[in-house]
C-alpha cells in the first residue's frame, strides 16, 4: 500500500490553478536526478490549463530553471498536434511557447498514425530518458479525473488497468463509447512509482464520483476499483487539490 493521500480544498478554480502552479515551482527546484534533470508528465483536459498558462506568467515562470526541466504527455488522444483535441496543442498553446523551455526537453506522445506503434516510440523515449530503471521515477506526475472516474486515458473496464510490464500503451476505442479517438496512456505502474502525484478535479459534475474515489472502500456495485482508485504512489506522495464545488460531497 502506498503513502496516503492528502486532499486540499480551494474555494475557486483559479485558487486550485495557483497551488498546484506553487506545486510545481517547488518540485522543480526540489527535485531532480542525478543528471540533475526535473522530469514532469502533464495532464491533459481542462483542467489543468490553467495551471500551465500561469506557469508562464512572470510571477511562476521565472523562479523555474527552464534548462533542467523535462516535460512529458500522461496520455494523448489520435490526433495530429495542431488539431484542437491534442494535449500536445494545449499544453504548447499554454505553457511550451511561452516559456524559456529547450525543445528537446518536450518529448510529445505522437498522435497521428498508428497508436500502437506510437505507444512503443514513447515507452523507447521513456526507457533512452530513464535508462536502466525498472520503471520511470517522475519528479511530478499531473492527472486529472473524468467524471466515469478515468485518469490519464485509463478508463474504467479497459485491459489497460491490468498492464504489469509495459510503461505505455495504445487505448482500443471499441467498448469505451465515452472515448472518441483512440489513445495512447502511460500505465499504472508508471503513475505508482512517481515521486510526485497531484490530482486536479473541479467542478460540481466531478461531486460524486469523488466522493467514491476518496472514500477507498470497495465500489458500492462490487465492480472493479475506478482508475483513479488505482493510482497510489509505491514510494512517493499523492496530493489531491479539489475545488469546493468537487469537495461538494466529501
Ligand atoms: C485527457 C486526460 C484526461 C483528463 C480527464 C479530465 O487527455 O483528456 O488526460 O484523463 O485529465 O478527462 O479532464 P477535464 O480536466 O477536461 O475534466
Amino acid at each position: 500500500m502506498g503513502t496516503p493521500s492528502s486532499v486540499f480544498v480551494f474555494d475557486t478554480p483559479e485558487q486550485l490553478a495557483v497551488a498546484a502552479a506553487e506545486r510545481f515551482v517547488e518540485c522543480a527546484r526540489e527535485s531532480g536526478d542525478e543528471l540533475n534533470r526535473f522530469s514532469v508528465a502533464l495532464a491533459g483536459g481542462k483542467t489543468p490549463k490553467r495551471v500551465y498558462e500561469l506557469l508562464a506568467t512572470e510571477r511562476f515562470k521565472n523562479r523555474i530553471e527552464w534548462s533542467r526541466v523535462h516535460v512529458f504527455f500522461g496520455d494523448e488522444r489520435a490526433v495530429p498536434p495542431d488539431h484542437p483535441d491534442s494535449n500536445y496543442a494545449m499544453v504548447w498553446e499554454s505553457l511550451i511557447s511561452n516559456v524559456p523551455i529547450p525543445a528537446k526537453n518536450v518529448r510529445r506522445i505522437i498522435g497521428e498514425g498508428n497508436a500502437h506503434e506510437n505507444a512503443r516510440l514513447y515507452e523507447n523515449q521513456l526507457q533512452t530518458f530513464f535508462a536502466g530503471a525498472t520503471w520511470p521515477r517522475f519528479d511530478l506526475v499531473f492527472l486529472g479525473m473524468g467524471q466515469d472516474g478515468h485518469t490519464a486515458s485509463l478508463f474504467p473496464g479497459s485491459e489497460a488497468l491490468n498492464e504489469k510490464s509495459k510503461w505505455v500503451v495504445a487505448i482500443r476505442t471499441d467498448g469505451l463509447k465515452q472515448v472518441k479517438q483512440e489513445r495512447v496512456t502511460l500505465t499504472l505502474p508508471v503513475f505508482n512509482h512517481a515521486a510526485r502525484v497531484i490530482f486536479l478535479v473541479t467542478g460540481q459534475e466531478k461531486a460524486q464520483v469523488l466522493a467514491e474515489v476518496l472514500s477507498l472502500k470497495d465500489r458500492r456495485d462490487g465492480s472493479d476499483l475506478l482508475p483513479a482508485q488505482a493510482i497510489h504512489p509505491v514510494d512517493g506522495t499523492l496530493e489531491w487539490l479539489v475545488d469546493k464545488a468537487a469537495a461538494s460531497f466529501l
